[in-house]
């Protein structure tokens, strides 16, 4: 008989734990990982390629260790007066998460996030040893500042995860609330922007918080607006001395030379790669019309999906769009499903599809 994970001398506080498991099936239309469906523009792909390929000539040596090249580069893309020093990248946000949870959280720490967020982040805390501690949200998956403080000064948790705008929910979160938390709090304050891109042009981003703030972090990704996902790259910006502490638990050599090659040619073409944007923008905000339109309540979104609830039999729905080729994300909250802002045509087949199912309730 094949050995199974249970009969293992995993750690006993692995056990039972599932892995990230957001399916992967090959449809045509899916919509349920909040891509950036655009394709990479053919130029931006074929400067892109060249780099690689200027990169691989030196692949037999190991890459900087520093992505020096790259730090500078995203400390252009943010401004806010930031500098390389203050930047950190890895292969997704979500190792950059990771490095973080694992220089502040771990064995007898605990890190805090409102429910319901990303999955990930009791994930990580998990797999880095720490504690999980959920908070709650209002009204639509809102969060005042004075709700959002309270909770954190009771909690006094090592790490705050902030989603903002909140994934699975889309909800933004207003920058009172963040300098409320990190005011109460005496951890670090992890602010996830992951989709700032999607939010209403002029709005602040947390990034403005910096200064002053050496607790605060504020990760960014290039899997989403960037339309960069396959590629992994995600960076945050912190003040000098939180990056230091990053350095003691990478990987030497986390990020080859061919991602820090690709990612620094894909942002010297920012305004192209973040062309789309305002498309999904739009697609996001149709969505949100027409499923009100068939009866279905959607959440405001700042972010490229749409979390909508009013859905009698989501387990049933999400089946019915898989068989007409939609692939869209049940994310097990109560009634409710999560799509993706596509392409004007794939926004177009997921929404025809569910009306042509008619499962509002
Ligand atoms: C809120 C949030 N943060 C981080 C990530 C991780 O993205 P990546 O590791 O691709 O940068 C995701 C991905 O869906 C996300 O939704």
């Amino acid at each position: 008989m094949r050995p199974r994970l249970e009969d293992l001398p995993i750690r006993d506080d692995l056990r039972g734990m599932t892995p990230y498991g957001a399916p992967q099936a090959p449809l045509p239309v899916a919509l349920n990982v909040n891509e950036n469906t655009h394709p990479v523009p053919k130029d931006v792909a074929d400067d892109i390629l060249d780099a690689v390929a200027i990169a691989l000539r030196d692949v037999n040596r190991y890459p900087d260790r520093e992505f020096t090249l790259l730090r500078e580069g995203f400390a252009d893309y943010l401004g806010h007066g930031l500098s390389a020093d203050q930047i950190w990248a890895g292969n997704g946000s979500n190792e950059v998460l990771q490095h973080l949870l694992q220089a502040f959280a771990g064995p007898g720490r605990t890190v805090f996030g409102f429910a319901p967020t990303y999955s990930m982040y009791p994930l990580l805390t998990r797999s880095t040893g720490g504690t999980w501690v959920a908070g709650e949200r209002g009204v639509d998956f809102t969060l005042t500042a004075e709700s959002a403080a309270a909770q954190v000064a009771a909690a006094r948790p090592d790490v705050v995860m902030l989603c903002a705008p909140n994934n699975p929910t889309g909800t933004p979160l207003p920058i009172d609330v963040i300098e409320a938390v990190y005011a109460a709090s005496e951890g670090i304050v992890i602010v996830d922007e992951a989709y700032f891109e999607f939010a209403p042009a002029g709005e602040r981003s947390a990034l403005t918080l910096l200064p002053g703030r050496e607790r605060m972090v504020v990760s960014r990704t290039m899997s989403k607006a960037f339309a960069f996902a396959g590629a992994r790259v995600g960076y945050l910006a912190a003040d000098p001395a939180l990056i230091d502490a990053l350095r003691l638990v990478r990987l030497p050599y986390h990020l080859s030379a061919l991602t820090q090659a690709a990612a620094s040619a894909a942002l010297r073409h920012a305004p192209t790669m973040l062309a789309a944007v305002a498309d999904i923008v739009g697609q996001r905000d149709r969505i949100s019309a027409t499923l009100a339109a068939l009866g279905y309540r959607p959440y405001e979104s700042w972010s490229n999906f749409v979390l909508f609830s009013g859905v009698e039999d989501p387990a049933a729905t999400w089946q019915a769009l898989y068989e007409r080729g939609v692939l869209i994300r049940d994310i097990g909250l109560p009634r409710s499903l999560r799509v993706t802002a596509g392409t004007e045509e794939e926004t177009s087949a997921f929404l025809d599809a569910l009306a042509s199912l008619d499962s509002a309730s």
